[in-house]
């Protein structure tokens, strides 16, 4: 495991909420670190002192928005010009699924450990356009399942990069690979990937990638981003337009759309929201180290799968394919009511109801300690629920 104590305990003092609380639900909301609200701050109080209506005004949106679309870029290894800011990662799998061209009978796959973020735009298709949601399940071999799936009618494969349920790393390359060799586009839904695994898009060959800030990125709630492949822009006719996503228009309603990702943007935005994310990301990158996170993350996700593992009564349900998700059950405890009794020693962690089971979210800034106590208080639910 990748030990620098000094490193970690700098690390964790920037981020105050991990100090009174044994933090393990990055995978809903990440910690905020202190720099991520400065700047927020600073950029809000700029626009109380200055205003938002000045030149500079105008000057410190753009910096704000070409800044952070540029920190987005460089976490996922694309050109800036291919990135969208949003306001979470439904948004961006939206943006795309309704600005695809869609026929009745058309078909859509995904897999059986999906989120709401993915499941209900495929359901909207569904109900609006007759498209068939077709369900991989993903229960040996997700290449196969997915290949079963795959018919002439297929126009897109809409998955997690990490399922937010039973926390599994997909073979996301892979199945890239299989969609393009049958001309389909792959949408990750990547709400566990990014920020919590590397993430390089073109070496995924992904066609979308969509992602929030508030998660593992540890940014502000209400910010998001989406990678569009070029090649793909042809196909996209965005559902929700505004002055943002023109180059020009007339008032006969005429007009002709941004060649670039840029057609996503409709109107106005939060910038001090999006100057966090900025902030969270460039703390991650230049503080931090995103090596050094991906390492520990998955480090501490093993290990906790290890050690719960081996509790009488554990079912441990994520794989060995993981990042820092670890969702499992306790025989004989209610998933709700043992979050309650951790949370009732500090400990935050969620229940997935779904699956009956409860997941914790390993993050950078989490320790072995912590660890160690996660499985003291699990092991001492099912003696004291006996
Ligand atoms: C896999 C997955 N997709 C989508 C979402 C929704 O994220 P957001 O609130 O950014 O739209 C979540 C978490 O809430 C998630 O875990």
């Amino acid at each position: 495991m990748s030990q620098d104590p000094e490193h970690l305990l700098r690390v964790r003092h920037a981020l105050p909420a991990v100090q009174k609380l044994v933090y393990m639900n990055t995978g809903t909301a990440g910690p905020l670190p202190v720099a991520a609200i400065k700047v927020l701050q600073e950029s809000q109080l700029a626009e109380l002192i200055h205003g938002r209506i000045s030149r500079e005004a105008n000057l410190r949106k753009l910096k704000a928005k070409v800044e952070t679309k540029k920190l987005v870029a460089e976490l996922l290894k694309a050109d800036a010009d291919d990135i969208v800011l949003t306001q979470n990662t439904t948004e961006g799998i939206n943006f795309i699924t309704t600005a695809l061209k869609w026929q009745p009978g058309d078909e859509v796959i995904t897999t059986n450990v999906e989120h709401a973020g993915v499941l209900l735009p495929l359901g909207a298709l569904h109900q609006r356009h007759g498209v068939w949601v077709k369900v991989a399940r993903l229960d040996s071999n997700p290449l196969e399942a997915i290949r079963e799936q795959i018919s002439s009618r297929t126009k897109l494969i809409a998955i997690s990069h990490v399922s937010y349920s039973t926390g599994e790393v997909l073979p996301v390359e892979d199945i890239v690979e299989l969609a393009h060799r049958h001309g389909i586009p792959v949408l990750l839904d990547g709400a566990q990937g990014a920020g919590a695994v590397p993430v390089d898009v073109v070496q995924l060959g992904v066609d979308f990638y969509s992602l929030p800030g508030q998660k593992w990125l540890c940014g502000p709630e209400g910010t998001g981003a989406l990678y569009v492949r070029r090649e793909r822009l042809k196909d996209l006719s965005p559902s929700f337009l505004g002055y943002g996503s023109v180059e020009e228009f007339d008032q006969d309603g005429n007009f002709r759309l941004h060649r670039s990702v840029r057609r996503f943007e409709v109107g106005s935005v939060n910038i001090p929201a999006i100057t966090g994310l900025g902030a969270s990301i460039h703390w991650l990158q230049q503080e931090v180290g995103l090596d050094w996170a991906y390492d520990r993350i998955r480090s501490l996700g093993q290990l906790t799968r290890r050690e719960l593992a081996a509790i009488p009564g554990v079912t441990v349900l994520t794989p060995d394919r993981a990042a820092g998700l670890v969702s499992f059950r306790l025989e004989g405890v209610r998933p709700e009511l043992l979050v309650e009794i951790l949370a009732g020693q500090g400990i935050i962690i969620r229940s997935i109801s779904e699956l009956a089971c409860v997941r914790a979210s390993l993050g950078f800034f989490n320790t072995e300690e912590e660890v160690e106590k996660l499985v003291r208080a699990v092991a001492a639910a099912k003696i004291n629920s006996v």
